[in-house]
């Protein structure tokens, strides 16, 4: 019994590494991030102290900066998803971008290929709010665009399957935002 205290602490202070808090489970699995992602519009900025937040979404439109604290160097991956478009599977490509490059000092996420290229949010007037998520994942050295994946089609985008089939492992960072259609 002596060792069932500590034991038990164990776990605890593993989820609370599991940020950003209330992560959209419907995009990825919670996961431990590596770094914390800061996604920078002009009017606003949206980082682990404000995960979630509910913005207008008339300023979230133009396509944000993204960083990583503390900075990565290497080759990144980045997806952004809107998971409550109904029906349930239909979740939007909102943005797919390949060969970002981290900064090593600056944790700034730069370059790379829009593949899909970024879509601002927008959702059905009349529908609660909706979770816009941000997930980094490194480039694999190989990397290919699975077979079947079409860049063109945002709609009912399956990013576990994504994941699977270029053998892209955890994420490394993840952020969202809330906002509705007025
Ligand atoms: C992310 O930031 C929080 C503070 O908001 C910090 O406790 C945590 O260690 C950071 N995570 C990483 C992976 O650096």
């Amino acid at each position: 019994m002596k060792f069932l205290f500590p034991l038990s602490l164990i776990p605890l202070a593993a989820l609370a590494q599991v940020l950003p808090v209330s992560w959209p489970t419907n995009v990825a699995p919670a996961f431990t991030p590596l770094a914390n992602l800061t996604v920078t519009f002009p009017k606003h900025t949206i980082s682990n102290a404000n995960s979630g937040v509910f913005l207008p979404i008339t300023e979230v439109q133009a396509e944000p900066t993204l960083s990583l604290d503390p900075p990565l160097s290497g080759t990144f991956l980045l997806f952004m998803i809107d998971p409550d478009v109904q029906p349930a599977w239909a979740n939007i490509l909102h943005a797919f971008k390949t060969d970002i490059t981290g900064d090593a000092t600056t944790g700034v996420l730069s370059g790379g290929n829009p593949r899909t290229p970024w879509f601002g949010p927008g959702a059905p007037k009349g529908d609660p709010p909706h979770h816009y998520t941000w997930v980094v994942y490194r480039q694999p050295a190989n990397f290919r665009v699975p077979n079947g994946f079409n860049a063109g089609n945002r709609i009912a985008f399956k990013l576990a399957d994504f994941v699977r089939n270029a053998g892209l492992g955890a994420p490394v960072a993840g952020q969202y935002l809330t906002t509705v259609t007025p």
